[in-house]
């Protein structure tokens, strides 16, 4: 099946993007904020990755109205922790010991502040935008 999901002209009384993997189980999802009020909320794009150590993951959209952060997210990943998270990486890279174990194998390590790495993600995704209109590229069945 080739199927483009930006395209609506499906026929169907709902958009099948859903109905991809079936059956579709529900994550009850409960979080907790820093101040201990906690919050549950239902999501099927989630799964169990691991047990050691024992991980599980779900997927959030924004609220596409207003880009809102669901409180899911903002309980799970709060931005002092992401903030927190990209200072320890950036640390990291500039480890004179990683930055060579890196080199040995052809690697780059590199950190940055979570706005360069989202600039950096709106840069490639215009400079593949614009080489795919350039080229007049079309997805192929
Ligand atoms: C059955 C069901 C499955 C859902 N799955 C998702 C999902 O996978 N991802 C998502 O972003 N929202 C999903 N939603 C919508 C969220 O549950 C909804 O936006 C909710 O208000 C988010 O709550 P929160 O802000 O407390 O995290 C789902 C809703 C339902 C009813």
């Amino acid at each position: 099946m080739f199927y483009e999901p930006d395209k609506d002209d499906h026929g169907l009384p709902f958009n099948p993007y859903k109905s991809i993997v079936v059956p579709r189980p529900i994550g009850w999802i409960s979080t907790i904020t820093s101040d201990g009020i906690v919050n549950l909320a239902p999501y099927s794009q989630f799964n169990n990755l691991g047990y050691d150590p024992p991980y599980v993951m779900f997927s959030a959209n924004s609220f596409p109205e207003t880009g809102r952060r669901k409180d899911s997210v903002k309980n799970a990943m709060p931005i002092e922790l992401r903030d927190r998270i990209a200072a320890d990486i950036r640390a990291a890279a500039a480890d004179p010991a990683l930055i060579e174990r890196l080199a040995a194998v052809g690697q780059v390590a590199r950190g940055g502040t979570p706005a360069e790495f989202s600039a950096m993600i709106d840069e490639q995704h215009a400079k593949m935008a614009s080489i795919v209109k350039s080229l007049g590229l079309k997805p192929q069945r």
